[in-house]
């Protein structure tokens, strides 16, 4: 059982500057909710009840966004205003949040490294938040990959296809498809070049880690940008078969750029209208 789940949420998010100077760009409202609300609320569709939040400076307000605000409750209260603060005030009372600081930004497995005090000694969840994830008929995609880890107890990342033009933006995988959308896989690559890339698979923010993983990052050089990351860490793991990559139902949006805050913000505003 997978019952933790780890938001890396340390990042500068420079492609969002300036209005991320001063604000963690996980507050970034999508509609009338923060990007990490949304990955609190697919992490809890999953089963997952801890949330181990790495933050960083000037990301205070995630702390308080899970926290009751007394001035606003005393205010609000017994007024029709009441409704908006019922799905945050749910997830206050269904999960327990805690929280660590990465002092220094040396990439994502260094925030995943983190957050091992966080965690222990168990497999567990970890959802970049400014991936968000949608999915209309199907279970949300953390939860469709906690199913799989139940059949297969090892690392799992969540992929998607995309231009080859773009893979210098992502981890990018190899491997033998064993089941129908679930790849077993041989070798892994951080922003390869277009004419290096293995395929057009690339890793989006969902993962399942198995705790081995945090040995493994310990020992990990810097690697692309020398930064600390996940995917180097993750192809030891390939190497002794112990990872797959699954081809998630849903539609993701990238709401750490610009164009895919935008989608997503458009997208889920009508799915609120209709
Ligand atoms: P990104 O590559 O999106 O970097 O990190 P970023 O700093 O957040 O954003 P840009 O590229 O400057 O706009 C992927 C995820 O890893 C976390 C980020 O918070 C984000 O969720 N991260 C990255 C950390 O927590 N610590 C790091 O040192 C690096």
């Amino acid at each position: 059982m997978i019952t933790k789940c780890l938001f890396p949420a340390a990042g500068y998010g420079t492609r969002f500057l300036p209005a991320t100077k001063a604000m963690p760009k996980e507050m970034l409202p999508i509609v009338n909710k923060p990007l990490i609300q949304y990955g609190v609320e697919e992490a809890l569709s999953a089963g997952c009840h801890t949330m181990a939040i790495v933050t960083g400076r000037g990301k205070r307000s995630i702390e308080d966004h899970f926290d009751i605000s007394y001035e606003l409750e005393h205010q609000i209260q017994g007024t029709d205003k009441e409704e908006y603060l019922k799905e945050v005030r749910n997830l206050m009372h269904s999960c327990t949040f805690s929280y660590t600081r990465q002092n220094e930004m040396l990439g994502l497995g260094h925030a995943i490294l983190t957050g091992e005090t966080l965690i222990g000694n168990e497999a567990f969840a970890v959802i970049l938040a400014d991936d968000l994830c949608v999915t209309e008929t199907h279970k949300s995609v953390l939860a469709q990959m906690t199913e799989l880890y139940k059949r297969y107890k090892c690392s799992i990342v969540a992929i998607e296809e995309v231009q080859m033009s773009e893979v210098d933006k992502y981890g990018v995988i190899a491997g033998e498809e064993i089941e129908e959308g679930v790849y077993r896989v041989n070798f892994m690559v951080e922003k390869p070049k277009k004419e290096e890339a293995p395929s057009n698979l690339a890793v989006i923010g969902r993962y399942i880690l198995t705790p081995d993983i945090f040995d493994i990052l310990r020992v990990t050089k810097p690697g692309k940008k020398g930064e600390i990351q996940i995917t180097d860490a993750l192809m030891e793991q390939a190497r002794l078969k112990r990872v797959l990559a699954y081809k998630f139902k849903g539609k993701r949006y990238d709401c750490g750029s610009i164009d895919g805050f935008v989608e997503a913000t458009n997208a889920l505003y009508h799915k609120l209208r209709s």
